[in-house]
């Protein structure tokens, strides 16, 4: 029986390109371990879209002199361009400037207003006399009253993490003209995190064996130090998803309230376009449908705390909306493995000191696989780590090209050539033809276990160590040179190491899917390992929306060793990686800055 495994990923901000350290943050990790699932004959839906709302959009068009609806497109458009290019495999891409996604956020705001976890209060919050308008959090800065950083965004410190109550700020500052605010009253939603709090506390408690550390420290570690309190959930601001209650024109609900809602109105959308309406109930009223959240550390509090309380207020009145949800409870989180950041050449990653690499421009420049690969083996799983041009050549050249990369071509040009372009009849395999590929079939295992953990750099790492294990194998048995004096011996060496590396071909598909999807077709098989990505535009009352789709391959289980039979014809192979030149470090050090 097949799983049904969500994998909700970030939603990027519409108002900056994607770079290399939002890539293994979240995007990539997600990916791999949904391609993973796919292969293993689980029913995947990985779901994300644009983060289209709130300051951090308004602000970008403020300073282009735009509108923050043409902000939001524009980088839409490029975010659709890089999925497709880095091979992200999103069952759907879609945004939160969508009507469907208005209305199941008002929804999910009214379950709340029903179960008494929303209550209303005065407050006040920052006014700019300068611009005659309220500012958002985001809008205002100043020092941490927790930990002293000057630099604290009204919501959030980015120096100790923790959330922040944009009124207590030391020596406030508006972001717009750098002016000085003043405090005035205004009237929003706010929900009971307090009532929620045992809730969620035994919901961090059930999981406190595996989540990640930096998780459990800004989730339970935060609540059992400061104890959880209610926080606003509406906005002054006009560009948004509107309040859904009269007389509450010209606010709107607060970006992160509705953002994180996303998951659960685009796997209704995807569940619409593919002309299955029901099916997003498999992973949202479906006690055994286990969500997975790949988000970097900046976003632990929203994912591991705040979400779970939003899923855990709405209740049971949000099912009451459909037919046959009655009276059921909405998916938590199984796990949140959150990442911790990387850096480049030592330095903070800043995109307005072109401190980055991007993705689209790396892209025009190299191909997929190294950018995941490596990615992948320095992904900041429990530490920050760091981007080093030299380390990225090295890694490439000496891991990818030479371990695996090499192996899979000489064997399979070598059996191309000698064998008549088929793989060759064994006959009787030998003990240490048996003895690799058993190696190999322990793989299925070895690399799945640390998979399914989400220990990714671990899981490729294993993949490697199998891929040098039949190096090692290959040369001892120096196939070119039994040839020569015994065909029949070459051809159980070439066999079995054929056999290997299609094994090797399933291993490797999470991490780099391009390469291995090259290899399948070289080995010769007709259907492909992974379905198609295609983009499509959906019209409704806001507009249109251009959606990032995947067609998954048919439904077989592939995350078994290989059965490759004899005499199968393989297809003119060529190399799956090139080598990069060392010059190429110092070259695109000179882009930097
Ligand atoms: N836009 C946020 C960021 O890039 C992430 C939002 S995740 C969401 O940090 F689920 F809240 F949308
Ligand atoms: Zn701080």
């Amino acid at each position: 029986m097949s799983d049904y495994i969500l994998v909700a990923v970030a939603w990027p901000y519409a108002n900056s390109q994607i770079h290399v350290g939002n890539l293994t943050g979240s995007y990539l990790p997600a990916d791999i371990f949904a391609r993973y699932h796919r292969l293993a004959g689980n029913q995947v839906a990985m779901v994300s879209g644009s983060d289209a709302h709130g300051t951090p959009v308004t602000v970008r068009a403020d300073a282009e002199g735009t509108t923050p609806l043409e902000v939001y497109q524009k980088f839409h458009v490029g975010f659709l361009e890089l999925f497709q290019k880095l091979g992200l495999t999103y069952d759907l891409f879609t945004s939160t400037h969508t009507q469907n996604h208005f209305k199941v956020s008002q929804d999910i705001f009214l379950a709340l207003l029903k179960n008494n976890y929303l209550y209303t209060e005065r407050q006040k919050q920052w006014y700019a006399p300068t611009q005659g308008r309220f500012l958002p959090d985001r809008y205002v800065e100043g020092e941490c009253y927790i930990c002293g950083y000057s630099n604290a965004r009204g919501d959030q410190c980015d120096s100790c993490g923790s959330l922040l109550d944009a009124t207590q700020l030391i020596n406030p500052r508006s972001k717009i003209d750098g002016s000085t605010p003043e405090l005035r009253e205004t009237e929003h939603f706010y929900l009971d995190l307090g009532a929620l709090e045992p809730a969620i506390v035994e919901f961090l408690r059930q999981r406190e064996s595996y989540f990640r550390p930096n998780v459990l420290r800004q989730s339970l570690g935060q609540i059992q130090a400061e104890g959880l309190h209610g926080r606003a959930i509406t906005r002054d601001l006009d560009w948004g998803i509107p309040v859904p209650v009269e007389g509450w024109d010209g606010k709107c609900l607060y970006v992160w309230f509705e953002a994180v809602i996303g998951y659960l109105s685009a796997t209704i959308e995807l569940a619409r376009l593919s002309s299955q309406p029901d099916a997003w109930h498999n992973w949202w009223y479906n006690p055994d449908a286990r969500a997975y959240y790949f988000i970097g550390k900046d976003n632990i509090p929203f994912h591991a705390v705040i979400w779970p309380g939003q899923l855990i207020g709405a209740g049971e009145w949000f099912g009451k909306l459909f037919e046959n949800l009655e009276g059921k409870r909405l998916t938590l989180p199984y796990d949140v493995p959150a990442n911790e950041f990387m850096n480049l050449e030592g330095k903070k990653i800043s995109g307005s000191r072109n401190w980055a690499v991007w993705g689209l421009d790396f892209l025009s420049r190299y191909d997929p696989d190294p950018l995941r690969y490596y990615l992948t083996v320095n992904m900041p799983e429990t530490k920050d780590t760091d981007w080093d041009w030299e380390d990225f050549v090295r890694r490439n050249n000496d891991e990818l090209v030479a371990t695996w990369g090499n192996l899979a071509n000489r064997v399979l040009s070598f059996a191309f050539k000698n064998w008549e372009g088929r793989v060759p009849e064994p006959g009787e395999l030998r003990p240490e033809d048996h003895q690799i590929l058993e190696s190999i079939e322990a793989g299925f295992q070895s690399v799945a276990e640390p998979l399914e953990a989400v220990h990714l750099r671990a899981a490729l790492g294993e993949a490697l160590r199998l891929a040098a294990e039949v190096n090692k194998y290959l040369d001892q048995a120096a196939p070119w040179f039994e040839i020569k004096s015994d065909k029949s011996a070459a051809a159980k060496t070439i066999y079995t190491a054929l056999r290997a590396i299609d094994s090797l071909k399933v291993l490797f598909a999470p991490f780099i899917p391009f390469s291995s999807e090259r290899l399948h077709h070289y080995l010769g098989y007709d259907a492909p390992l992974f379905g198609s990505q295609f983009t499509e535009t959906v019209d409704d009352e806001l507009g249109s929306h251009t959606v990032l789709r995947y067609q998954p391959a048919a439904a077989k289980r592939q995350w078994q060793p290989s059965q490759l039979p004899p005499g199968q014809a393989l297809r003119q192979p060529a190399p799956l990686f090139k080598k990069l030149e060392p010059s190429v470090a110092a070259e695109e050090r000179a882009r930097l800055g």
